[in-house]
């Protein structure tokens, strides 16, 4: 029975569809963490907009945004959950499952809190432009993140993240994995930016850099780095925490959850019920799971 409130019960249908063999590198954890991560992301807070109240990406203005190009597949691989849980948001169950699948893959338990609701309308949707660029440095991060109020250990911090997942060329045109394992929740990509000898990779597609681990032959897929990655070893104030987090696991992991809670937490703002109303005029007084929408942005 799917119980109204039974968050556990939606969280455990979340772990059991995480491993997929004939998805990428066998899960979809790295899509879904991106998923809850863009979601948050559109936050500004110089006018409280944007953040993971609302879910927005289920209307064609967000959902179709190009940084957001792949996130389509995370939603549809969700949206059996939302059919058998139909009352918990997409808000809330966009970012239950990136917790979910950041645990799931060997990551520390991120706080979560629920009460988050869905638009019923596309009024308050963010503007696109807000999510960084691959392609920039760290002048773009800066202006993104800060935008967030993330200030420059939390910007490192939350980049670790890219352990997890690859680039796929037909989406952000960017190609291939950070790390060697990228279903592994790890520090690997700080560690992997100081050591291994990044070159810019010789190909047809975006600018992008590419290196191999000690032990990986000429055949296999080279690891790669976007040059917002690299930014964080050509700048001095975010290099000094990548050394730290290269060297100290611990501190990663514990940084890592306080600054992804607060990223999850971007725009949501509870009243004494604990529900998050997206606009109070059109509020139920109750917390509002809107339906799928029938558009785009849930179809591959
Ligand atoms: C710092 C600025 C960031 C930039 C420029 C950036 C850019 C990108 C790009 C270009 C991709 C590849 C998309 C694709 O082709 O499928 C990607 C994937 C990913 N990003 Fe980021 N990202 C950033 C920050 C973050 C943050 C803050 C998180 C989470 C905390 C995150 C989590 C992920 C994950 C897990 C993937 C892998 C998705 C998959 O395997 O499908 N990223 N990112």
């Amino acid at each position: 029975m799917a119980q109204f409130g039974d968050f556990d019960s939606v969280r455990k249908d979340i772990e059991a569809i995480l491993k997929n063999k004939d998805y990428d590198d066998g899960s979809i954890g790295p899509v879904i963490v991106r998923l809850a991560w863009h979601s948050s992301g559109t936050y500004s807070k110089e006018d409280n907009t944007g953040g993971s109240n609302g879910a927005g990406m289920r209307y064609e203005q967000e959902g179709t945004d190009p940084a957001n190009a792949g996130l389509e597949h995370a939603r549809k691989f969700l949206e059996p959950i939302k059919e058998k849980h139909s009352w918990i948001t997409y808000a809330d169950l966009w970012t239950l499952a990136g917790v979910t699948a950041i645990k799931a893959m060997g990551g520390p338990d991120i706080p979560w809190k629920p009460g988050r609701t869905d638009f019923t309308n596309t009024k308050f949707l963010p503007p696109r432009g807000r999510l960084p660029d691959g392609a920039q440095a760290q002048d773009h991060l800066r202006h993104i993140f800060y935008r967030m109020g993330f200030n420059d250990q939390e910007i490192v911090a939350l980049s670790g993240a890219h352990s997890l997942g690859r680039c796929h060329s037909d989406r952000s045109g960017f190609d291939g994995p950070w790390a060697v394992n990228p279903t592994r929740f790890s520090n690997t990509y700080f560690k992997h930016l100081l050591e291994l000898k990044w070159e810019p990779r010789k190909w047809d597609g975006p600018f992008q850099y590419s290196a191999r681990a000690p032990g990986m032959d000429e055949d296999d897929e080279p690891l790669m780095m976007l040059p917002t990655d690299y930014a964080l070893i050509q700048d001095p104030k975010f290099r000094e925490w990548v050394e730290k987090y290269a060297a100290d696991r611990d501190l990663f992991f514990s940084d890592f959850t306080k600054v992804f809670a607060k990223l999850i937490e971007l725009g949501v703002y509870r009243d004494e019920d604990g529900i998050a109303r997206c606009d109070k005029r059109d509020a139920k007084g109750s917390y509002i799971s809107a339906p799928p929408m029938s558009g785009t942005s849930t179809k591959l």
